[in-house]
């Protein structure tokens, strides 16, 4: 049988963007992300590669500057891009697809989403893969710099690839994740959006999954990716 692959329509949307595509910061959202980082950062991390998923032209990176960054995204534009800023904290440019992300289980401390939630086909397989590449208390730190309401308007507005690209409501947002297995650690709705969410310790039960309540040993395994 013939497999016929088709594109993710994302990947050239977003790639004929890059280079116009504008990411400046307002002080006030600078403020929120680095309000959001901080609070992720009280958490008790376990090692030091992070996952910038859907990173864009690395608008991130600077916030990040603590960490061993993996900048990953669909648009080898976007990542084209992000290289420019040439940033020391990034060790790795990853171009691929986040349903199917190629790296080892148990294998980041934190893995971050600025604005691209909503650019996922099935946001659960995407969960599902970001619970697999974290570290068992790995966290994970979606954030979008306005409301539900506002990020769907735009999408709506520009059309094309994205137009029905859809952040959900905060209950819907909360239950995706906490359905995955996820412990929701922080969340704000207050205008912006943040949610910081941990891989527990104990593996639950997780819808879609059939696994048993668990105690998992974390194991600090060395893979040579980089
Ligand atoms: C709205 S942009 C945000 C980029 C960056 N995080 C920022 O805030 O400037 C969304 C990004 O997600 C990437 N993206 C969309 N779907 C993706 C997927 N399935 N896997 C990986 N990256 C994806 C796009 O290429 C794009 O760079």
């Amino acid at each position: 049988m013939i497999e016929i692959s088709t594109k993710n329509p994302r990947q050239s949307f977003f790639d004929e963007l890059a280079t116009s595509w504008n990411d400046n910061l307002t002080a006030e959202n600078e403020i929120f992300i680095k309000t959001i980082i901080e609070k992720a950062n009280t958490i008790e991390s376990i090692g030091k590669k992070v996952l910038d998923l859907g990173c864009g032209r690395g608008v991130l990176f600077p916030f990040l500057k603590d960490w061993e960054v993996v900048a990953f995204d669909i648009s080898e534009e976007m990542l084209r891009q992000a290289r420019l800023r040439a940033c020391q904290n990034v060790v790795k440019y990853v171009q691929g697809d986040a349903h199917n992300l190629p790296f080892p289980s148990n294998y980041f401390a934190k893995v971050f989403m600025l604005s691209v939630f909503p650019h996922f086909d099935n946001p659960q397989k995407v969960l599902q893969e970001i619970y697999r590449v974290l570290k068992h208390e790995g966290i994970g730190i979606l954030i979008h710099l306005m409301d539900a309401h506002k990020v769907n308007e735009i999408h709506r507005s520009i059309g094309g690839a994205v137009k029905n690209d859809t952040l959900p409501e905060p209950y819907e947002l909360l239950k995706l994740i906490n359905n995955k297995g996820f412990d929701i650690i922080y969340e704000n709705f207050d205008g912006c959006v943040a949610v910081i969410f941990k891989k527990p310790l104990v593996v639950k039960n997780i819808i879609g999954l059939s696994n048993s309540s668990t105690i998992v040993k974390q194991k600090e395994k060395v893979h040579n990716i980089y």
